[in-house]
């Protein structure tokens, strides 16, 4: 039985979890639909957080468990190694319809974090293939979150995820934030001061020099330290730098990409093309681990020469283009373009916007930011130390609110299901509101 509560939480180590403590006051889901989750005694728990950031849909949309399990029932599994299936080419098609410019390529994998190191591996390769070859540095940004594989946490800027781990990838260097809270406290949407923040790639090419350089990776916004929005004008002044240089530019839209920035990716939004898209969560909308980079066709090009029958590039992982993964993905990009819901994000944008900049004045709130259909109340830390009033308020919300909320740090954010009501997010804000007062 799913919801059949476990007698023994010794065994599973859990992923970022203050596992000591879950396991004496367990939260536990044990079953969802729509926009909520139920706990296994059947208690309903608004999701503020559409899962982790993927359930873009709402939970348990019967097109899409219908189509993983009529898939299952076909064919379970196919070698994605010289072999194909056709889901494979119909979501690859689809997923380049979608996107913007000519990234027309697609290439799977099963995670953010896997996305995150194929696109830096695919754009190392690039260099090599192109006959520059001393093009092997990566240049991430402070405070980004590009997942948990070594790549990741190397171009990463969260000392957290970084500091445990060795030495990591070499030959990294970081842009500054894009996060002033001097500068930025209260902006709605993206924050007007900062672009210039993307010329530190200029001192960065300064130092280095550009024949070393062979990509920038960052997120459009910066999702899991917080929800930074990217300032006014800073995507595109990146563009222009790595075009200057000729650096590859990859945009990270492991949660920014279906919809969350009210596009099918944040690209659009902000009209500047990147070389490379990484892509995760939303594609399936949680439902089957999938993940992905979408490749200009130029860098397609650049590794399809030589022997016809030699493997262009090694690399690539035994679920990728999973048929589970590629039926849930085309059942959700339908559901996507039946209900509209991309556009329907951009247009609940002013009205979550509206509903959580109200909660300024309350105790401990520093700032409060907005961007597409995600939102964020930076707390101050409680005396206890950093992280323990976000602790405080996730543990509140879910046993006291009834609201699966998830924090970063001391930050409050909130990224529910596209299918969100206004009634709802007016419901969302008030359990908001009142877990703020509770751990004040
Ligand atoms: C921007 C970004 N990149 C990569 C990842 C890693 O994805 P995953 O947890 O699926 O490996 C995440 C996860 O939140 C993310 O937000």
């Amino acid at each position: 039985m799913t919801t059949a509560a476990p007698n023994d939480l010794d065994a599973y180590w859990m992923p970022f979890t203050s596992n000591r403590a879950f396991k004496q006051a367990p939260r536990m889901v044990g079953s969802a639909k729509g926009m909520h989750y139920y706990t296994p005694e059947g208690r309903a728990l608004l999701d503020a957080a559409a899962g982790l950031w993927c359930v873009n849909t709402g939970h348990g949309r019967e097109e899409i468990v219908r189509a993983i399990q009529e898939q299952a029932a076909e064919m379970d599994f196919s070698p994605p190694f010289q072999f194909g299936h056709p889901k494979a080419f119909q979501l690859a098609s689809r997923l380049a319809a979608m996107a913007p410019g000519d990234l027309n390529r697609v290439f799977f994998c099963n995670s953010g974090s896997e996305a995150v190191d194929t696109a830096l591996k695919i754009a190392l390769a690039y260099w090599q293939a192109k006959g520059q070859g001393g093009r092997t540095r990566l240049i991430g940004r402070v405070r980004g979150y590009h997942g948990v594989g070594f790549g990741g946490i190397s171009v990463g800027g969260m000392v957290a995820n970084r500091k445990a781990f060795g030495s990591l990838l070499a030959g990294v260097d970081h842009l500054p934030t894009t996060y002033n809270r001097a500068e930025q406290a209260f902006s709605r949407g993206e924050p007007e001061w900062g672009a210039h923040l993307a010329d530190e790639l200029e001192n960065l090419v300064a130092l280095h020099d550009a024949s070393t350089i062979a990509a920038v990776i960052v997120e459009p916004m910066a999702g899991s330290t917080g929800a930074l929005p990217t300032p006014k004008g800073y995507l595109k002044r990146l563009r222009e730098i790595c075009d200057a240089y000729g650096i590859l530019l990859i945009f990270d839209e492991v949660i920014t990409g279906f919809g969350r920035m009210g596009y099918g990716f944040a690209a659009e939004r902000y009209d500047v093309l990147p070389d490379l898209i990484t892509f995760a969560k939303g594609v399936t909308a949680g439902s089957v681990p999938m993940g992905g980079v979408l490749a200009r066709d130029g860098i397609y090009d650049a590794f399809m020469q030589g022997p016809e029958k030699a493997v262009e590039l090694f690399h690539g992982y035994t679920y990728s283009a999973h048929p589970l993964a590629c039926a849930a993905g085309l059942a959700t990009l339908d559901l996507y373009a039946r209900e509209g819901l991309f556009a329907r994000a951009l247009a609940l944008e002013p009205v979550l916007a509206d509903a959580v900049h109200s909660l300024r004045g309350l105790p401990n709130v520093l700032d409060i930011r907005n961007v597409g259909l995600v939102a964020a109340v930076d707390l101050a830390p409680s005396a206890a130390g950093a992280g323990r009033r976000g602790f405080d308020a996730m543990n509140h919300a879910f046993h006291n609110e009834d609201l699966l909320l998830r924090t970063a740090g001391d930050t409050l954010v909130m990224s529910p299901a596209l299918i969100i009501s206004e009634a709802q997010i007016g419901e969302l804000i008030e359990k908001i509101g009142r877990t703020i007062r509770a751990v004040a």
